[in-house]
């Protein structure tokens, strides 16, 4: 398939690439940062900035689905303004032109920061655990909000239009390159850090795949998954840390494994097949530090965002 990946130099979008190009998709990338005008490689790279309508117009003709990654990934470091007109007109325009040019398929990357419960203003925390897709959404923050208006936006075309979307909503994104600086001092806590989202993370080669199935599976009108990884970055009985830190306030449901994550993926695995294969404890040791073979990985170039981000040239 003709697959167009936005956000395609930020990790997400990088590995994407990647993934998509080991499956044998024709993929173009863009990013709203330069290109580099030498030879092409074997992506196609064009440089756009998606909260231009006239430049999401222009990409989008000839591709069968696009996975939409391009946002500002946090609410904290920039003004809230500019996440909030960058992330949802960025939506807004892709989603449009795509409607508009007969791209069939729309994989919106949302975010598990939809119910609220990550950033709130005044303090709240999920009702159960492990969250899944049916927990209430009461988002405070500028970021949540683009990222549920984002939904609303596929619930919207989808509706009107023969455009069928995904919107994914990972937690935490983990690769080579930043998961000894953000993991790692999870590890060492040993459960004593309290977490929002129940200390949940997903390695992106996992989240990489979940998207190029949800690019190609059949599917109709618009489903929401969650993203993580099978475990939580404790390593430890979720139930038990759910208790010491929460006490009676989270209603605990019944986990597939002890150190399960505190997000469900159940509803990715019957609607995709989808299932993640990849833990920290794939790359981290015990003590939160790179495993050898692991940083010979990243030192080589050798991982997927790396690969991707080589093979837009
Ligand atoms: N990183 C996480 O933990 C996480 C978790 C949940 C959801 N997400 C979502 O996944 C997606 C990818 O996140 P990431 O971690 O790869 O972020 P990233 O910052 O590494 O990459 C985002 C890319 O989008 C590009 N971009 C931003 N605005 C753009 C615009 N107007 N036009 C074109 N390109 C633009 C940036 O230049 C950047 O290369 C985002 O939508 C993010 O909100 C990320």
């Amino acid at each position: 398939m003709r697959i167009l990946v936005t956000g395609a130099r930020g990790k997400v979008g990088a590995a994407t690439v990647h993934t998509l190009l080991r499956a044998g998709h024709d993929v173009t990338a863009v990013d709203r940062l330069p290109p580099v005008y030498e030879r092409a490689g074997p992506v196609r790279y064009i440089q756009a900035d998606l909260t231009d309508a006239g430049h999401a117009a222009a990409v989008l003709p000839g591709h069968d689905a696009v996975v939409h990654a391009a946002a500002i990934p946090s609410p904290v470091k920039n003004p809230p303004h500019e996440i909030f007109q960058t992330n949802l007109m960025a939506t807004y325009h892709t989603l449009e032109a795509a409607e508009r040019s007969g791209v069939g398929r729309f994989v919106h990357l949302s975010s598990e920061t939809v119910p609220g419960f990550s950033y709130p203003k005044r303090y709240f925390h999920a009702q159960y655990v492990p969250i899944d897709e049916l927990h209430p959404v009461a988002p405070q923050d500028t970021y949540a909000l683009s990222k549920w208006f984002g939904e609303q936006l596929m619930d919207a075309a989808v509706a009107r239009s023969d455009v069928t979307a995904v919107s994914v909503r990972p937690t935490w994104v983990q690769w080579e390159g930043n998961i000894e600086r953000n993991v790692g001092p999870i590890v060492r806590a040993r459960g004593e850090d309290k977490s929002a989202s129940f200390w949940s993370y997903v390695v992106v080669d996992d989240l990489a795949e979940l998207l190029t199935t949800a690019a190609t599976a059949d599917i109709t009108g618009h489903e929401v998954v969650y993203a993580a990884a099978a475990d939580n970055a404790n390593g430890l009985p979720l139930h038990d840390l759910v208790r010491r830190h929460f006490g009676d306030a989270v209603r605990l449901r019944p986990v597939p494994r002890a150190d399960a994550s505190g997000i469900s993926c159940v509803k990715a695995d019957k609607l995709l097949g989808w299932a993640p294969l990849r833990s920290w404890r794939d790359l981290l040791d015990a003590e939160g530090q790179l495993l050898p073979p692991v940083r010979d990985r990243l030192d080589a170039g050798n991982t997927a965002v790396q690969r991707g981000l080589a093979a837009m040239g």
